[in-house]
């Protein structure tokens, strides 16, 4: 009743004078889907993000290339979607998680495959519903910092470059370097969040998230990704990736990242090779969970029951919170275990498969941060929803390790995890989604860490000087933003320094 009274009258009146008189008192949890589809933006412009890498400057297929290109869906929604009857609803939650999390886990995984399998997730085509994906990931910087862009999508399927694993990583016949390349999909209420962002390409706002200034900065409940996480690495390297999903793709001919690193940038030149589907991400915004969030992953194992290769899927396990009190010494008994995970209580793993995983000739050893959930190509020192709930703008280091205060205090997540925990478990605290983790950003991006990549990919090609007229805000913002966060850290060398008579030294 509710409800369907306040439709009625934000249809009725102007909506921010009804916002301030009628909503705000009577609203307490998260904004509702009324009052965001009536304050999102409806005059949004769509179709003009690129698809891949150097599109139309010298990045596009060969002349020989007879297959499929891809195309970025993104005709985002103006309207927010109604929710649907997810399968994942059905299942209960108790003290903050779900009753059976691998029930969810599969709920989820089913949901992200439905339609999307028969259309090779070309998922514009898919029948059931309908599919996107996120802006600015074709000039993707996220491993290759010292050369701009390089990771950006690749024309065959969108996929981008991620972490590349060293020799020894998955098992004891991988001895060199296998590189991962990995896409994300995401449902239409996903989109909706996106393309209010986005709804002016030339100047994106990334406090439109949520179209509700007065909410936390967050999705719509009901948002969901799919993230394909595909390898460079072979059934001789790793026995039990065989029978995996195979696809082309357009990646580097060099595998391994020191060498690409060391430059010039033809080390970075692409080719058109197989990748195999390793690993499969999914992440729900469910009002139900702490955060607001839940993240779950599967690892691919060529031994697993199952006739196709997306049946063969072992659930790994699903995250809700990080268990922000538990310290690596409470869990592990040392860099490499063993590890107790009984504490964890926010999160479920699949003992079993973990256990598979560490057997020889495999050694995938390892989870996450202490026994938190992370996947088999992810970075061991940090978690699921570690790294996801700094995503905002602009970015802030997504590991102790890279920050300037990591590096200070020396530490070595090798050698010695269970040190400097004030710092480290700041990465394993359970922010609010759609608020922000730190204090230097401007802006939450409610866990996705692909907008607020491609919020700073759009940042480092049209805030450069001289770049684009009209400037876009966000650069002015971002400007502003660098010039205070400088003065900031100038005054507290000089804090209370008394100068030329004895009045404080101010830095300029
Ligand atoms: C070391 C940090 C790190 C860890 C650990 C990590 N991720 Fe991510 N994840 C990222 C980054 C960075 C991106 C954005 C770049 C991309 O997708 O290429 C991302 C993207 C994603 C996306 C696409 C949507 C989005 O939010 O951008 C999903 C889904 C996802 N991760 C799920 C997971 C799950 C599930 C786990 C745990 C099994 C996990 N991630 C662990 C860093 C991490």
């Amino acid at each position: 009743m509710l409800v369907s009274a306040r439709v009625r009258i934000l249809a009725a009146c102007a909506i921010l004078t009804c916002m301030g008189q009628l909503l705000i008192p009577a609203r307490a949890a998260a904004t509702e889907d009324a009052v965001r589809n009536s304050l999102a933006r409806k005059d949004c412009k769509r179709g003009t993000f690129k698809d891949y890498y150097l599109q139309g400057q010298g990045g596009d297929p060969p002349s020989d290339y007879k297959g499929r290109v891809y195309k970025l869906s993104q005709d985002y929604p103006t309207e927010l979607p109604p929710k649907e009857a997810y399968p994942w609803l059905k299942i209960a939650f108790k003290n903050g998680g779900p009753v059976d999390p691998d029930a969810y886990l599969r709920a989820l995984l089913e949901y992200g495959l439905e339609g999307n399998v028969a259309v090779d997730f070309y998922v514009e085509d898919n029948k059931t519903r309908k599919w996107y994906g996120a802006p600015w990931m074709d000039w993707n910087t996220e491993v290759a910092s010292d050369w701009p862009g390089t990771d950006g999508r690749e024309f065959i399927h969108g996929l981008t470059h991620e972490f590349d694993s060293a020799g020894n990583t998955f098992g004891e016949k991988q001895s060199d370097f296998v590189d991962t390349w990995a896409q994300a999909y995401v449902n239409d209420r996903y989109a909706f969040a996106i393309g209010q962002v986005f709804c002016d390409p030339d100047d994106p706002k990334p406090g439109a998230l949520n179209p509700d200034p007065t909410g936390l900065n967050s999705m719509p409940d009901g948002a969901f990704v799919i993230k394909l996480l595909f390898s460079t690495v072979t059934e001789a390297e790793l026995p039990t990736v065989k029978g995996a999903l195979e696809w082309d793709a357009d990646i580097y001919i060099n595998k391994s990242p020191r060498f690409r690193n060391a430059g010039p940038l033809s080390r970075y030149e692409r080719r058109i090779d197989k990748v195999r589907l390793i690993q499969i991400d999914l992440q729900v915004r469910d009002e139900r969970s702490p955060t607001g969030w839940l993240l779950g992953t599967y690892g691919y194992d060529g031994n697993a029951k199952g006739e196709t290769p997306w049946a063969r899927m072992t659930p790994l396990g699903l995250q809700w919170g990080n268990n922000p009190k538990v310290t690596f010494a409470e869990t592990c008994r040392g860099p490499n275990g063993p590890c107790d995970y009984d504490k964890l209580t926010e999160q479920w793993i699949n003992r079993q498969a973990v256990k598979d995983l560490a057997t020889p000739p495999l050694s995938f050893n390892h989870l996450g941060f202490g026994g938190r959930l992370a996947g088999p190509v992810d970075n061991p020192k940090s978690s699921c929803m570690g790294c996801h709930q700094t995503a905002g703008f602009p970015m802030v280091p997504i590991l102790a390790e890279f920050a300037a205060n990591g590096a200070v205090l020396g530490l070595d997540a090798e050698k010695h995890p269970e040190t400097a925990q004030s710092l480290r478990m700041a990465y394993f605290g359970n922010v609010p989604g759609g608020a922000v983790f730190s204090d230097t950003q401007l802006y939450s991006t409610d866990y996705s860490l692909q907008l607020a990549m491609g919020l700073q990919n759009f940042a480092s090609l049209r805030c450069a000087k001289a770049a684009s007229e009209p400037r876009p805000s966000l650069c002015d913002q971002l400007a502003n933003w660098s010039r205070l966060q400088q003065k900031a850290i100038s005054a507290i060398q000089v804090f209370g320094t008394p100068g030329n008579g004895g009045a404080p030294i101010h830095p300029q």
